[in-house]
């Protein structure tokens, strides 16, 4: 699953999971622990950070303040680096492989597994992926215009840093289905994705 911020990815992949049985990750939680890292050490989010990445343990992905708007900024700056993308590729790829996974992330159809059973691009409007991220992390809907449009602007400007980065952008794979979540809700997205698994033979 790819797709740009806020698009339902996370809900989507992790209720798939649940349905198949089988492990979920979250990519982008290890790019977040790397930033979590490199603030935490006072450095510049774009300044080297691989050290930082070879670092990652499994207790850096269960911290709680992994999603702030610092580390949603800085984990994208230490994802445009080749060489911290390098060092985490080893990991996903392992995770997904030992029994098969859901996998979440910008760059998964494209780079770390080209051959997946099934690929899909999860994507929504800039200004409905800005209200589900308001709700996610207030918990109700934004009614406010003006913060509405900040919310909006700061998705859009880390859309831009992942997708025109030079190395791994966002983009879809050309295999993947893509689902578009606007008029959707989370039930109706997994039933449009598990539909397409069904039609591949690859569930039943
Ligand atoms: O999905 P997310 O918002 O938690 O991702 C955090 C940042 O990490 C985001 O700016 C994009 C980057 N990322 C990436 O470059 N490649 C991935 N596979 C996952 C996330």
């Amino acid at each position: 699953m790819d797709g740009p911020a806020a698009a339902g990815k996370g809900t989507l992949a992790r209720a798939l999971a649940e349905r198949l049985a089988l492990p979920y990750l979250d990519t982008g939680l290890l790019y977040r622990a790397v930033a979590r890292r490199v603030l935490d050490a006072g450095h510049d989010p774009a300044a080297p950070a691989e050290d930082h990445a070879h670092r990652i343990v499994p207790q850096d992905l269960q911290r709680q303040d992994l999603r702030t708007p610092e580390v949603d900024q800085a984990a994208s700056l230490v994802a445009r680096q080749p060489a911290v993308r390098a060092a985490l590729l080893g990991r996903q790829r392992d995770f997904g492989q030992a029994l098969g996974a859901v996998v979440d992330g910008r760059d998964i159809g494209t780079v770390v597994f080209p051959d997946a059973d099934m690929k899909f691009f999860i994507t929504a409007s800039t200004e409905a992926r800005a209200q589900r991220r308001y709700r996610q992390r207030f918990g109700r809907d934004c009614r406010n215009a003006e913060q509405l449009e900040a919310e909006t602007w700061q998705i859009a400007a880390r859309d831009a840093q992942d997708s025109e980065r030079a190395n791994a952008p966002l983009r879809a794979a050309e295999d993947a289905l893509l689902v578009e979540t606007d008029r959707l809700d989370a039930g109706a997205v997994l039933e449009l994705v598990c539909q397409a698994l069904h039609r591949k033979g690859l569930i039943v």
